[in-house]
C-alpha cells in the first residue's frame, strides 16, 4: 500500500481561522505551479514501492483547478505510478466551486470520493469565517453530488465556534445526516497564531466558547452520530458502513505516503520529509533542479512518540507488536498504562491498547503522557 497526496496551494479567499499553506494571488504563476507539481510527481515515481491505494488532492482548494489542470495531474500519475484496481481518489472541494457540470467531469476523470468543506450552515459563521459559500450552497451541494453519482461523500464541519449554541450544533449534525453523506470530519475550532481570528480574539471582538460548552458539543456529536450508525474511527472522523478515508487511515496506520506540492509532507518507515512552503521558491527550485525540501530520519524516540500520537487517535489503537518492536514499556510506563486501564480510559485488547469512548476525549494528552524525551 502507498498513498499519494497532492497539495494545491491556491485559495480564492483567506478564511479567518486557517493557517494551511495557500496563496490567494496565484494568477501569474498558476500554470507554472501545475507543471512543477507534475514534474515532482514524475520525479518521485521510484519512491512508491507498492501500487498506490489512494490519491488525495488537498489544499488549499483543489476544486479551484480547471478540469484540464486536474486531468493533467491525474494523467501524470497514471503514466508513472502503478495503481490498485480499487484505488480511492479524493478531491477536497469548496461548496462554491460545485456545479453539476464540474461534478460530472470529476467523476469522468476517476475521482470517486469528495471531501466537501461545509464548516457551518449558519450565515453569521460563514461571514466571520470569510467563507466563499452561502448557507444555501452548503445545503444544495451535497444533493448535487449525489444526483451526479457520487456515493462516497465526506463533509467537514466545525464546532466550538463563537456563538454556536448547542441547539444550532445539533441542527448542523442533523442536516448533514439527512443529506445522505457517508463520512464526516468534525473539527473543534483551533485558534491558530497569526490568523485574522486570533487577532480578532486579541482585540476582544470575538470570543470562543468555554471548555465545558465545547465538551458538550463533542458529546452531542459522538452520541448523535453513533445513534445514526456512524463509527468514530478516529477522534475527528466518523464513517458509515466502514467507508473510512483510505488515505487518512494510511497516515494513522504508519503506511508510506508521498506528498507532492508546496508544504506537502511525505513519510516512509523511519523517515519524513516536508516540501518548502513557499510557492515561487518551490517553482524556482524545481525548475533549477535544486532541493526544495527538508528531511529527517526518525530516532527510536521519535518512532515511539509517533506510534502513540497516531495510534491513540484511532479505533485500531497502539499495536502491541509495534510496542515490542521498539523495546516495550519501561516499568514507569507500564504503571502509567495500568492506571489508565483501571480508570477506564484505555482498553487492553488482544493485539492493541485502544482508548475507550471517554479516553478519546483526552487522546492527545494521554498519548503525550507516554512520550519519551530522550
Ligand atoms: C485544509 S482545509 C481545506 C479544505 C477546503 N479548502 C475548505 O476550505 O473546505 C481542511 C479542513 O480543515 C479544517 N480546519 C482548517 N483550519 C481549522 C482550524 N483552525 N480549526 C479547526 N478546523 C480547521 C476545516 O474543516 C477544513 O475543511
Ligand atoms: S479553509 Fe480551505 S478555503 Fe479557507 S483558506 Fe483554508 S484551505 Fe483555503
Amino acid at each position: 500500500m502507498a498513498g499519494l497526496y497532492v497539495h494545491i496551494p491556491f485559495c480564492a479567499k483567506k478564511c479567518s481561522y486557517c493557517d494551511f499553506h495557500f496563496s490567494t494571488r496565484f494568477g501569474a504563476y498558476r500554470e507554472e505551479m501545475i507543471l512543477s507539481i507534475a514534474k515532482e510527481i514524475k520525479q518521485r515515481r521510484g519512491e512508491a514501492l507498492n501500487p498506490l491505494s489512494s490519491i488525495y488532492f488537498g489544499g488549499g482548494t483543489p476544486s479551484l483547478l480547471t478540469i484540464e489542470e486536474t486531468s493533467l495531474l491525474l494523467k501524470t500519475i497514471e503514466e508513472h505510478y502503478q495503481r490498485n484496481k480499487n484505488i480511492e481518489v479524493t478531491l477536497e472541494v469548496n461548496p462554491e466551486d460545485i456545479s453539476k457540470e464540474k461534478l460530472k467531469s470529476w467523476l469522468n476523470l476517476g475521482v470517486n470520493r469528495l471531501s466537501i468543506g461545509l464548516q457551518s450552515f449558519k450565515k453569521e459563521d460563514l461571514k466571520w469565517m470569510n467563507r466563499g459559500h452561502t448557507d444555501k450552497d452548503a445545503l444544495s451541494c451535497v444533493s448535487f453530488a449525489r444526483e451526479v453519482g457520487f456515493t462516497n461523500i465526506s463533509v467537514d464541519l466545525m464546532y466550538g465556534l463563537p456563538g454556536l449554541s448547542q441547539e444550532e450544533w445539533k441542527n448542523h449534525i442533523d442536516l448533514v445526516l439527512d443529506s445522505g453523506i457517508t463520512h464526516i470530519s468534525a473539527y473543534c475550532l483551533t485558534v491558530e497564531k497569526g490568523t485574522l481570528l486570533s487577532n480578532e480574539i486579541k482585540k476582544g471582538n470575538i470570543s470562543v466558547p468555554e471548555d465545558d460548552a465545547i465538551e458538550s458539543q463533542y458529546n452531542t456529536l459522538t452520541s448523535q452520530l453513533k445513534n445514526s450508525g456512524f463509527e468514530q474511527y478516529e477522534v475527528s472522523n466518523f464513517a458509515y458502513n466502514k467507508l473510512y478515508s483510505q488515505h487518512n487511515s494510511s497516515y494513522w496506520k504508519g503506511v508510506n505516503y508521498i506528498g507532492v506540492g508546496p508544504s506537502a509532507h511525505s513519510f516512509k518507515e523511519g523517515y519524513r520529509r516536508w516540501n518548502i512552503a513557499n510557492n515561487p521558491a518551490y517553482i524556482r527550485s524545481l525548475k533549477m533542479n535544486c532541493p526544495y525540501y527538508e528531511e529527517e530520519f526518525l530516532s527510536q524516540k521519535d518512532l515511539w512518540n509517533e506510534l502513540f500520537l497516531t495510534g491513540f487517535r484511532t479505533r485500531w489503537g497502539v499495536l502491541k507488536g509495534k510496542i515490542s518492536d521498539l523495546g516495550g514499556f519501561t516499568a514507569e510506563e507500564a504503571s502509567l498504562l495500568e492506571g489508565y486501564i483501571k480508570n477506564h480510559k484505555i482498553k487492553d485488547l488482544k493485539e492493541a491498547y485502544v482508548l475507550t469512548d471517554n479516553g478519546f476525549l483526552f487522546a492527545d494528552a494521554i498519548a503525550q503522557s507516554f512520550f519519551r524525551v530522550q
